[in-house]
């Protein structure tokens, strides 16, 4: 089997080897290549993955280049992890929406905004020449935002399904506190990519018993702690909603902690500037307890899952993917994406039936996917005005001041990375 990461120079990288090394039965991975522009970074982190793979006596062969096509070639799976301008375009999205006191956040209103309009046009380029190579490859997207990228993905045909760490963290916390192995928790996780609430914990498959009334009444002080939402709410909603909800739950209050404090993006190139000089050092044989401050615990062992079951060789039958909507949520277009528990196998992931959504959920998710489709549309044909209306659709967002002024600043923030503009 072979494998690609584009993006495999990221320092995340280390930790999606740690995964495939220490689950070689379930995925079993001939050769990985690992396609990044940068690089010095790529050798750095090349090195460190085949010092992992022989640590771990991992027969795989590690491939490094920054050949695209050459990469892609014959691959079974390429996983996307990109970041279009990097930890300093990142930084700029987090900062320019607090002018208006609107969340800056990486994937969460006008910089989830910015990101996707960096970021459809490239991936879009990279699966077609993914589909050059091999038409049968599936396309795992990590690459936030993961929402908006996967459906920009199938709505061109590709053969993709979208990942995220958040349900993967709930399932090992759950199971932590129920003192039950991971692979039986079956989360009721319902909504779009980072706008999810856990509406069920079933132990033992999709259809076992929910324990969510007791884990909360056990565990909420925990849990709430974990999503940095009061308890009281936690309470009164009956669900776990992700921390993501924060944005919009405390948006006010996260507004005001955010002008106070670095950037995450400063904070995440400080550590990753650190990790790459950990990279280098030949003594080191696996990931750095450092990497455990990122936020994408247990993403290599989703990817893992995910890959093995849509090649067919294994993998949890049930997972959290993000996938076509397909009337799973009857209050949306089915060709929106959504993030849902899936039947998944090797003709692609097929959303499990979700029980009635409340509208106290439901009313945000219909408000963001239609943000969402107007994302996208900005992001495939580009323009002013097209922008204008994505923010202006977006809950976080809704004045047509507040629009205005982000608009302009989206644009002058990311001119060079905006073919249109
Ligand atoms: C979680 C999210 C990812 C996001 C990451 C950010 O893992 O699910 O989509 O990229 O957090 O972590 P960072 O360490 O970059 O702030
Ligand atoms: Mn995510």
């Amino acid at each position: 089997m072979k494998l690609t990461v584009v993006g495999g120079g990221s320092t995340y990288t280390p930790e999606l080897i740690d995964g495939f090394a220490r689950l070689r039965d379930t995925l079993p991975v001939e050769e990985l290549v690992l396609v990044d522009p940068a690089a010095e970074r790529l050798e750095l982190v090349g090195g460190l993955a085949r010092r992992i793979f022989a640590a771990q006596g991992h027969g795989g062969r590690i491939v490094t280049t920054d050949d695209l096509d050459a990469g892609v070639d014959g691959a079974d799976a390429v996983l996307l992890q990109l970041r279009v301008g990097g930890q300093a375009a990142r930084e700029q999205d987090e900062t320019w929406p607090l002018e208006c006191g609107c969340v800056g956040q990486e994937t969460t209103g006008a910089g989830g905004l910015a990101k996707a309009l960096r970021t459809v046009p490239v991936v879009l380029d990279i699966a077609e020449r993914v589909r050059r190579a091999n038409p049968r490859a599936w396309i795992i997207d990590f690459t936030n935002p993961v929402g908006i990228v996967t459906r920009a993905l199938l709505q061109a045909g590709h053969r993709a399904a979208g990942l995220c760490n958040v349900a993967i963290g709930f399932q090992r916390k759950f199971a932590n506190l129920l003192g039950v192995a991971p692979a039986d928790v079956h989360l009721g996780h319902v909504g779009l990519n980072h706008l999810t609430w856990e509406t069920g914990v079933r132990l033992g498959g999709p259809q076992g018993e929910n324990v969510l009334p007791e884990l909360l009444a056990e565990h909420g002080d925990a849990i709430a702690d974990d999503v940095r939402l009061p308890r009281p709410l936690l309470d009164r909603l009956g669900v776990v909603p992700s921390y993501y909800l924060r944005y919009y739950y405390a948006h006010d209050e996260v507004v005001a902690e955010l002008r106070t404090k670095p950037s995450r993006a400063s904070e995440v190139a400080a550590m990753e500037r650190e990790l790459l000089t950990m990279y280098g050092d030949p003594a080191l044989h696996g990931k750095p307890a450092l990497l455990a401050r990122r936020g994408g615990a247990f993403y290599s062992e989703a990817a893992v899952d995910l890959a093995a079951a849509l090649l067919g060789g294994g993998g949890s039958p049930y997972q959290v993917v993000n996938a076509l909507n397909g009337g799973t949520l009857p209050f949306l277009p089915d060709d929106a994406v959504i993030e849902v528990q899936a039947a998944v196998g090797p003709s692609g992931p097929a959303p499990l039936p979700v029980p009635e959504l409340d509208p106290l959920f439901a009313g945000l998710v219909a408000n963001v996917t239609a943000y969402e489709e107007l994302a996208l549309e900005a992001a495939l044909r580009g323009g002013r005005d097209r922008v204008f209306r994505a923010l202006l659709a977006h809950p976080l967002i809704g004045q047509y001041a507040y629009a205005e002024t982000l608009t302009d600043q989206l644009i002058a923030h990311n001119r060079e990375h905006l073919a249109w503009a």
